[in-house]
Parts: structure tokens; sequence; C-alpha cells
């Protein structure tokens, strides 16, 4: 028998320490180390080692021919939007984590996702944890549920972990057979609470305890669940990153600069591609598709003005067209400002050192602000020799001639390197009215591919030739 250990175990986010301290060394919290006896919270037993001999007999490898593989099956998912971001629909038994900041849409989101369902006699079952089930009614009626049409929407109005895994069981058992949900939503997984787990309800250890219990739920049912969870002021997921390492899906909702639009983007998919984007407008009737998603981000602009340039960025399976804005102005103060929305303002500063070294640019005791228009985000580095001519136009108080796309990433040293997808991107701007782009040349010095009918491409090889090219009238000698 092992010799009983005493250990210290933080209520928050579960660290173990041999010894116990005011403070823990892991999350900082204070007067969270509980002690508990036995062979130890990181011990043996805990992981699971040590089982019977029975359990021991029954364990053997799988070889994994012999394991079936059956297709993952997918439910339909109205609109489609969220489908594609989904990889084509729910797959049985994977749980979702949709992470957003208060206020952005999440239940109004999956009201409407549940709404779609239950239309055709998918039923649903609502895990009301943050709303009482009177107002997640209004909602639904907000967003057209008709009473006597519509039938299959429950709602479970209950925050305590274990009365919700008995009523789940009860209604995923084999009993259940006409009433059984084939989607649970719980809103949101931080008002969850174990009653065996010593910490408050939304402390790590509280999300992880239940985010786990549900997931494992999933899983055996085959019944896809859906955490709804939220967001901190750094926007990250709050909760431990062991739960999004536990789920699926993780899906992302954001709102875009302030505006009634909405993106929905996959973080991690493990049933289809990442990076994929949905765009949906919030309007009174709930979240509808937005028409012209390719050209949300451009200025609108009819005239090009100085500080204004266009690149196409790759949003999952989709190019959108991306309008980067920058002022370059003489600094007031002694130390320059650089103030950024939808950048990295360090990618900026870098950008500007860039800028400075390699073209020739004063930009030295100029604040440079930068913004992408219509409130997107640019993460892409295809955007980088489109922000670079951005503030290098608005220096120079020179605008790019009209029906131009800047497209490039950009090294320290001043070369520009091409985009990935760029006979994508160029066709894409060629089909919304863009005649000429300024691309990075073939690497060394080699034929570029040929660029889509209709646009005009003017290769560059290093940052200054590129500005050079952008802010110039368009001029013949490029490839057609
Ligand atoms: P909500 O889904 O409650 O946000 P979350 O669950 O992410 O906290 O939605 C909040 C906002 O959405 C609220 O300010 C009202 C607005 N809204 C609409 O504009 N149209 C609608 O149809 C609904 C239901 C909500
Ligand atoms: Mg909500």
């Amino acid at each position: 028998m092992a010799k009983p250990t005493t250990s210290y175990v933080c209520s928050d986010c579960g660290h173990a320490e041999i010894r116990w301290y005011g403070r823990c060394p892991a999350c900082n919290a204070y007067g969270t180390l509980k002690e508990f006896r036995g062979a130890g919270a990181g011990g043996r037993a805990a992981r699971g080692f040590g089982r019977g001999a029975a359990d021991q007999a029954a364990l053997r490898p799988v070889p994994l021919r012999e394991i079936d593989a059956a297709r993952a099956r997918r439910l339909a998912v109205e609109p489609a939007e969220i489908a594609r971001v989904l990889g084509g629909g729910l797959v049985e038994g994977s749980v979702v984590l949709l992470g957003g900041e208060p206020g952005v849409g999440k239940s109004t989101l999956l009201t409407g996702l549940a709404l779609s369902w239950v239309r055709h006699g998918v039923r649903v079952l609502y895990i009301a944890g943050e709303e009482s089930p009177a107002q997640i009614r209004l909602r639904a009626e907000r967003l057209g549920f008709q009473p006597d049409a519509e039938d299959g929407f429950e709602i479970l109005a209950e925050v305590r972990l274990e009365l919700l895994l008995d009523a789940l069981e009860e209604a995923l058992g084999a009993g259940a057979a006409g009433t059984r949900p084939t989607v649970v939503i719980a809103d949101s997984v931080q008002t969850l609470h174990a009653d065996h787990v010593d910490s408050y309800a939304g402390s790590p250890n509280q999300i992880r305890h239940c985010g786990a219990a549900l997931a494992e739920l999933a899983r055996r049912h085959g019944c896809p669940v859906f955490l709804v969870g939220h967001v901190t002021k750094t926007g990250d997921l709050a909760g431990p990153k062991l739960l999004e390492h536990m789920v699926d899906t993780v899906l992302y909702f954001e709102g875009s600069g302030g505006g009634s639009v909405r993106l929905v983007r996959a973080f991690k998919n493990r049933f289809g591609t990442t990076g994929e984007l949905a765009v949906l407008e919030m309007r009174a009737d709930g979240l509808a598709p937005v028409d012209d998603a390719g050209a949300l981000f451009l200025g609108g602009a009819e005239r090009s003005e100085p500080g204004a340039a266009v690149c196409a960025v790759q949003g999952g399976s989709r190019i959108f067209l991306v309008e980067v804005q920058a002022l370059v102005a003489p600094s007031r103060y002694g130390t320059p400002q650089r103030v950024v929305q939808g950048v990295d303002s360090k990618r900026v500063a870098l950008l500007a050192a860039i800028l400075e070294k390699r073209a020739g640019l004063d930009l030295a005791g100029c604040d440079i602000f930068v913004k992408v228009a219509g409130g997107g985000r640019l993460d892409d580095p295809a955007a980088d020799l489109a922000i670079l001519t951005a503030i290098a136009s608005s220096l120079r108080e020179r605008p790019l001639p009209p029906g131009t796309l800047v497209l490039g990433e950009v090294g320290l040293t001043g070369a520009v390197r091409s985009a990935s997808a760029e006979p994508e991107r160029l066709r894409e701007a060629s089909r919304r009215g863009f005649r000429r782009a300024v691309c990075a040349s073939a690497p060394g010095g080699g034929e570029r591919p040929r660029p889509p009918r209709g646009i005009l491409v003017q290769a560059a090889a290093s940052v200054e030739e590129a500005v050079a090219l952008a802010l110039s009238p368009a001029a013949d000698g490029g490839e057609r």
C-alpha cells in the first residue's frame, strides 16, 4: 500500500503543492490551497493508476485497423454561414465552445439555431444558467418562435451540475425515445456549479469540472453539446485553457467595430478547418447573413484618399477585401504615438521601422495612426505591404490610384514575399473591379504565374520598389 501523503490543492486552478502556501504559486489566488489526504492529488490513484486486477485484464490495446471508423454524422445547421464555420454541420457527440463578450449575441445565435432545428423536428434542450425561462421565451418570440407550431424546445433552468447531469441522463437515456433531445445547449458554462468542487461558480476549477462532465456526457450519448463561454478583458476565453483542449470546436463570436456586424470564427475544429469566418448582422429579429460580406471591410469612398490601401486577406475559404487606413502627422509631444485599431501595434511599429530604414521615409517625429475600415482585424501577414503603403501614402499625401490592390508579406530586410493563395486573392479583387495589383516578384527573379484576366500585376522585389509602384499612376509594363 502506498504511504498516505498530504498535498495542498488550489481550489481555483487545481495546482498541487506538497506544502501549504497562503497564496497559490500557480494562479496567485490567496487562501485557496486546501489540504488533501491520501495518495495525493497528483498521485497514482488520482491519475487513474493502480487499478484492480480485473480492470487490467480488460484493458488491451486495440489494433487501429479493427477500429470502426464510422463517418462523423452531421446535423444540418442553419444559417449556412455557421454550418461552414463548423465544417459543414454539427457533428454528433461533438462539444462546441462558443466564446464572446457579454451582449455580443451568443444567446441570440444559439436560440436562433435552436429554433431552426425545432422547425425541422430536431429537439433541443437549453440549460438556462444566466437568464430566466421567461427571458428565453421572450428572446425566442423576438426571433419568430411560434408556440403553437413549434414543439421540442425545452428549457432546464438549473445550475447545479449534479441535478443537471441526472436530468440529462434521464432525457438522453434509452427510455426517452420520443422526447430525447438531439442537441444540448449550456448557456453558460461559467454559471454551472458542482457541489463537490470547493470553489465558486465560474472559477477555473468549476469550469473545468463542469465542462468535462458535459463533454463526457456528449460523447457517451452521441449528443452534440454547445457550451457558451465568457471572454475576459484581454479577449481570452475565461477559465482554464484546458477547457479549450477538452472540446472539439472553439468558436469565437465578436463584434466588428461597434456596429451591427458580427463575426464568428473557428479557432479550433476537430471536424473542419480553422480560420473559417461567418459574417452575420444583428437585426431587430435576430442574426442574419450579410449579403456582400467580401466587401464589408472596404472604405466605400468613391475617390481615393491619401493613407488608404486595399489588400485581399484570406478568411478561411473566403477572400475579403480590406481597406487599411493610415494617418501620419507631425508629433506634438516628445514621444511620437503609434495608435492602432484592428492591427497589432508591434507589427505597425515594425513596418514603420522597415519603411524608415529600407525605403528612406522619415517617420521619426511623426504620430502614426492605423485602422482597418469596417472594424475588421488584420492578422494575415499578406497585409504587411498594404499597411506600409498606407503609411507611406499618408506621409507623402499621395493617394493610391483607384482600383489598386497591394498584396505581400514584408521581411525585416525590406524584401517582399508573395502572399499564400495569391491567384485566388487576385481573382477576387478582379471580380470586385480592381484593375491593378502591386505584388511580390517571383523568388529568384523567375517568371510569375499568369495573373487572372482583367487585372494588371506589377511586381516589386523590395519595399522601396513596391511603395513607388503603388503610389505612381497606373502604368503599363506589368502582366495582364
Ligand atoms: P445576447 O444574445 O443576450 O448576448 P450574449 O448572450 O452574448 O450576452 O444579445 C444581446 C444583444 O443583442 C442585446 O443587446 C440585444 C441584441 N439583440 C438584437 O439586436 N436583436 C435580437 O433579435 C436579439 C434577440 C437581441
Ligand atoms: Mg447570453
